[in-house]
């Protein structure tokens, strides 16, 4: 296969059946997944969720990079579906130990005729070649340092849930700012449904100067005046496993930048406290953060859930995607 397209040069086509960036979701598209999201959600709470839903096939779940939230929660999308999820997590005891290639990997799943993939894979993984080239959806479920599409989706769908709209709202990001691909897809989905983001970090954390001059976005060196212009703050990870040999002084930013009981106290009565997990307690946040009313940590994980189911109908009746 040929490594020398660039991410733009795709098949509208195929593309417009797969999940692999929010560049090409229109707003009103997302708008139409968050409202199927909480009508799931609703219709899931109600208990009229027919459990009896009959098997429409499987889908190919290819967790080539550590998972837990986002592959349970394909999962259960995937049941409540009427999908039957075949997974692969981690490459241990499969080909790639042999030195199969992860596009490989793919290819011959695909000749297994899933009905979508749904695929966690590092940046150099071809997530846009390969969704030209097979003729089965795939969803990113978190790509590198990329983008995370479904993540940020859920995150705004909270937000939406709290507000009714996302609108001119401020988005913070706390924290590893460089390496995540959640904020990767929250700048595209920004762009879809017109709201601010901040960055709080260290110099260490910051992305390079070129991706700063976004005009959404809103710098702060100080925790205590962001979080003042938040309506929502995402503690983000310290992504250890990414910063190949790249030095961090723990203490001071801990002391800097992490969510505590007093340093929360800068926050709106109203705002949303925010993070997608795994959370390293005493980095980001204390566990006491997790009792504050205005944390919703876990109601993203649920939230989560739905978003998805949502997301996979919409691969199943044909992508609406364009
Ligand atoms: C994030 C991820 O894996 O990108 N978590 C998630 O999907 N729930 C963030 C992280 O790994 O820190």
């Amino acid at each position: 296969m040929s490594t020398s397209f660039s991410d733009q040069n795709y098949n509208r086509s195929v593309i417009g059946r797969s999940l692999v960036d929010l560049n090409h979701l229109s707003s009103e598209t997302i708008h139409f997944i968050f409202s199927e999201s909480l009508k799931l959600k609703y219709e899931y709470a109600q208990n009229k969720w027919s459990k009896q839903t009959q098997l429409k096939g499987l889908a190919a779940l290819l967790f080539f990079e550590p998972s837990t939230r986002t592959r349970f929660s394909f999962e259960s999308a995937c049941v409540r579906s009427g999908v039957h999820p075949l997974v692969l997590d981690g490459g241990q005891g499969t080909s790639l130990e042999k030195g199969e290639t992860l596009e490989d990997t793919v290819l011959n799943i695909e000749a297994m005729k899933p009905l979508f993939f749904v695929i966690r894979a590092p940046d150099e993984f071809p997530f846009m070649q390969l969704a030209q080239h097979i003729n089965v959806p795939m969803i990113n479920a978190g790509w590198g340092m990329k983008g995370h599409p479904t993540q940020a989706l859920l995150d705004m769908l909270t937000v939406y849930e709290k507000f009714e709209t996302v609108e001119n709202k401020n988005i913070l990001f706390i924290g590893d700012i460089k390496h995540s691909r959640v904020v990767s897809s929250h700048l595209q989905l920004a762009e879809k449904l017109n709201y601010q983001v901040g960055y709080c970090c260290p110099d260490s954390f910051m992305p390079q100067q070129a991706s700063l001059m976004n005009p959404r976005l809103h710098l702060f060196n100080k925790l205590e005046q962001a979080l003042n212009w938040a309506d929502a703050a995402i503690a983000l990870r310290v992504q250890k496993e990414r910063h190949f040999g790249e030095k961090l002084n723990l203490q001071s930013y801990i002391e800097q930048y992490a969510l505590t009981p007093h340093s929360v106290k800068a926050l709106k009565s109203d705002a949303l406290i925010m993070h997608p997990g795994p959370i390293n307690y005493g980095v980001e946040m204390d566990q006491a953060i997790t009792h504050d009313p205005r944390a919703v940590i876990l109601k993203l994980v649920q939230n989560g859930t739905f978003l998805r189911q949502a997301v996979i109908q919409n691969v199943l009746n044909g992508g609406i995607f364009q």
